[in-house]
């Protein structure tokens, strides 16, 4: 497939991933039909874009498989990103049963027109995995059952697995993205956005940063302009048929050291004021496992899609400190008038 234009199906298009992905559908001159049903994505994300002609919003659920039957057979890819992610408020049985169902539903669809299809998958599933960096041919070794953070991995693994099948079975392409913590305008102001966004709403209010347990853990915190070229990478080449990608950023941080650059970033006086919080008191009674490397091989992604992450984390979390304290600004704006 080259890189012409192409009609896209475009699930959680309202989500942080979904919305910036279809900001460069649509620069790039591409048709994008996008469905969400706004349990975690913003109506605000798709403002600029409800009155492009190259874009429709659909607003509809994926458990529903009627959402899938009124569309036509008539696109070139799907691009799978609707989901719940890792269950901190508890509700794991959602994460189980979005992740799984609402991929059948997409899954069904593509094969009846055999229809190019990516979906959205996560580092978690390398789970308890020691060796860094996680390389895609290598095991995922997901911890107890009943930690119910695995829930998610477990349910992205169906998902790899279902769609792999599916392939197999129906003679259609299926790429699968697993990415690695993407930061950005638009994610989500709470965990749910990741550690980067409840640390800047703590710096933009003076309050104390919490830390899950002592803060040496790491990840590579991946600008969401980076994942976007992996996601539209994949869609566009050929090459990602039938393959599984690491799509993430190579710089290995704690989340002690993201909590200081933060605070630098912020410009606000003195050190930043952390507080450790046990692990056993993070997730309501229940057992919480962290995973404590957390580094992706990115070889095989720069060699088949030629993609590599550009964004020191300096300048990426710079521009999404000021996007949050904006928008944070024009919360408070709003709520005085
Ligand atoms: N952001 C990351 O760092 C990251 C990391 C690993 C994996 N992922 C995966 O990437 C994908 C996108 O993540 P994101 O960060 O943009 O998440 P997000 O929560 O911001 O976006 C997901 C969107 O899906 C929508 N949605 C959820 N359930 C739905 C349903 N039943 N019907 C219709 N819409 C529904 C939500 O309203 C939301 O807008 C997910 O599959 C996620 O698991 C993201």
């Amino acid at each position: 497939m080259s890189d012409q234009k192409k009609k896209v199906l475009l699930t959680g298009v309202a989500g942080f991933l979904g919305s910036n992905l279809l900001k460069r559908l649509l620069s790039e001159g591409h048709e994008v039909v996008g469905i969400d049903n706004l349990c975690m994505g913003r109506i605000e994300h798709l403002q600029p874009y409800l009155e492009n002609p190259g874009f429709t919003f659909v607003q509809k659920d994926i458990m529903d498989p009627d959402t899938f039957n009124s569309l036509e057979k008539d696109f070139d890819i799907i691009t799978h990103l609707a989901a719940f992610k890792i269950p901190r408020y508890g509700n794991a049985s959602a994460t189980l049963k979005v992740n799984s169902k609402g991929t059948e539903h997409v899954l069904e669809f593509a094969k009846d027109f055999a229809c190019k299809t990516v979906l959205a998958s996560t580092s978690d599933v390398y789970g308890m995995r020691p060796d860094v960096p996680f390389d895609e041919e290598g095991v995922c070794v997901i911890g107890n059952s009943k930690v119910p953070r695995w829930a998610y991995a477990v349910s992205k693994l169906y998902d790899e697995h279902l769609g792999l099948a599916y392939m197999d079975d129906y003679n259609f392409p299926v790429s699968i993205l697993r990415f690695f913590g993407s930061y950005g305008p638009n994610q989500h102001l709470s965990w749910w956005g990741g550690p980067q966004s409840v640390f800047i709403d703590c710096l933009l209010k003076g309050e104390v940063i919490p830390i899950h347990g002592d803060g040496s853990q790491t990840r590579t915190f991946t600008f969401v302009e980076d994942t976007v070229s992996g996601i539209y990478a994949s869609m566009m080449k050929d090459e990602a048929n039938g393959e599984i990608f690491n799509i993430g950023a190579h710089k290995e941080m704690t989340i002690l050291d993201l909590a200081h650059l933060l605070h630098k970033i912020s410009g606000n006086p003195g050190e930043a004021n952390v507080k450790l919080i046990p692990y056993d008191e993070i997730q309501q009674g229940k057992k919480y496992q962290d995973v404590m490397r957390r580094v992706p091989d990115t070889t095989k992604a720069e060699r088949m899609l030629g993609f590599r992450a550009q964004f020191a984390p300096e300048d990426g979390l710079k521009i999404t400190y000021e996007w949050q304290k904006a928008v944070r600004q024009a919360q408070a704006q709003a709520e005085t008038v």
